[in-house]
């Protein structure tokens, strides 16, 4: 089965073409990212406008390379939530349009479920991404983490989901994207803060600035606002007092920290939860302190470990056409009343 997959909650626009939930035709993606870097972050309306501008376009290269024609699809799958409302609009009234005229079902996905779905991209050719253990079937232990989100999720089927840990301020890649505006990297910040890290090799014993532990009422909630703060202050007292900031150290120091904390979450997640396998998803999830981190510690504790090639960990189609299979055949399709939501529970 051929699904079109259509992306635009952000500053992507992007389509796919993926067969039977796995094997990708295309994967085509249009970045806005040069144009918001000038403001130092994403600008809805421009984002809108763009994605208006890029979506056809975008669409027709995707079918071009999948060497498909819109009768050889089978269904059109599209993120609806949650997202920027204009950005997801025009992908979803896209997508509608096409359905209707083509006469294709209307598959809603869930963005976050389709982060998720990018391990199930690789499967099972283990060469195209780190995997410890074969295959990625569910139940299994989710940590998604992204610039609009950071959750640690049980995934008990393939589109069941149940959320037993979220950030309560910022998500991770917010968090990434401030320190690395506070330290004078350009947006989107995190792999500024990656490249800077790579110099120090942080690891608890040689950070070089003590940073926070937040404490947040639930066991797997995160808190990344507090951390962000204790970096800016560290950098207003430096400069204060004249001293020269080693950017590269402090950098090292916010990357270990906020690894070390997703990392424990998620793992004593998995111990308590009993599943033994966890996967890693979303923009942050291309973070290669990060990536080192869950892989060597989940392999201390016997999990199996799936972390997604770098070319899907940010926002793509494919895994939007990944996940609307999973929902297609659980019988979720929508008509042409389907809205878009900027938040919605997954
Ligand atoms: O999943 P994504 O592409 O978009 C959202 O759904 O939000 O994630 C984008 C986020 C940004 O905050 C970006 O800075 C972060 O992923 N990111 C990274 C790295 N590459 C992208 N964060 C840390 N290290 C990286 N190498
Ligand atoms: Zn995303």
């Amino acid at each position: 089965m051929k699904i079109l997959g259509i992306e635009t909650s952000c500053d992507e626009t992007a389509c796919a073409v993926v067969e039977d939930g796995h094997r990708i035709l295309s994967n085509c993606i249009a970045s806005q990212i040069e144009e918001h870097k000038l403001y130092g972050g994403v600008v809805p309306e421009i984002a809108s406008r763009r994605h208006s501008e890029n979506i056809t376009g975008v669409c027709e290269e995707a079918l071009e390379q999948s060497g498909c024609r819109l009768d050889d699809i089978d269904a059109i799958a599209v993120t609806y939530a949650p997202g920027l409302i204009g950005a997801l609009l025009v992908g979803l009234n896209f997508a509608k349009g096409l359905a209707l005229a083509a006469d294709k079902p209307l598959i809603p996905v869930h963005h976050i479920k389709a982060h998720a779905a990018a391990n199930y991209l690789i499967y099972p050719e283990e060469m195209h991404g780190i995997q410890v253990g074969g295959s990625l079937t569910p139940p299994y232990l989710c940590l998604a983490v992204s610039g609009g989100h950071s959750q640690i999720m049980e995934v008990k089927s393939y589109t069941d989901f149940s959320v037993i840990g979220r950030t309560v301020d910022d998500a991770a890649g917010e968090a990434f994207d401030k320190v690395a505006r506070a330290l004078g990297f350009p947006y989107p910040g995190g792999m500024y803060i990656d490249k800077a890290a790579k110099s120090r090799n942080a690891s608890s014993d040689t950070v070089q600035y003590k940073l926070p532990y937040p404490k947040t009422a639930g066991n797997f909630d995160f808190s990344f606002s507090g951390l962000k703060t204790a970096v800016i202050n560290i950098i207003h007292n430096i400069e204060q007092r004249g001293e020269k900031l080693d950017k590269n150290a402090l950098a090292a120091s916010f990357q270990y920290t906020v690894c070390d904390i997703l990392c424990t979450k998620a793992l004593n997640a998995l111990k308590l939860t009993g599943h033994k396998t966890i996967a890693l998803t979303g923009g942050v999830a291309a973070n290669s302190g990060l990536r080192e981190m869950l892989k060597e510690r989940g392999a201390e504790t016997g999990a199996d470990v799936f972390i997604p090639p770098l070319s899907l960990c940010g926002d793509n189609g494919a895994m939007v056409a990944g996940q609307g299979y999973y929902e297609f055949l659980a019988g979720n399709t929508a008509d042409s009343s389907l809205n878009a939501y900027a938040s919605l529970d997954i």
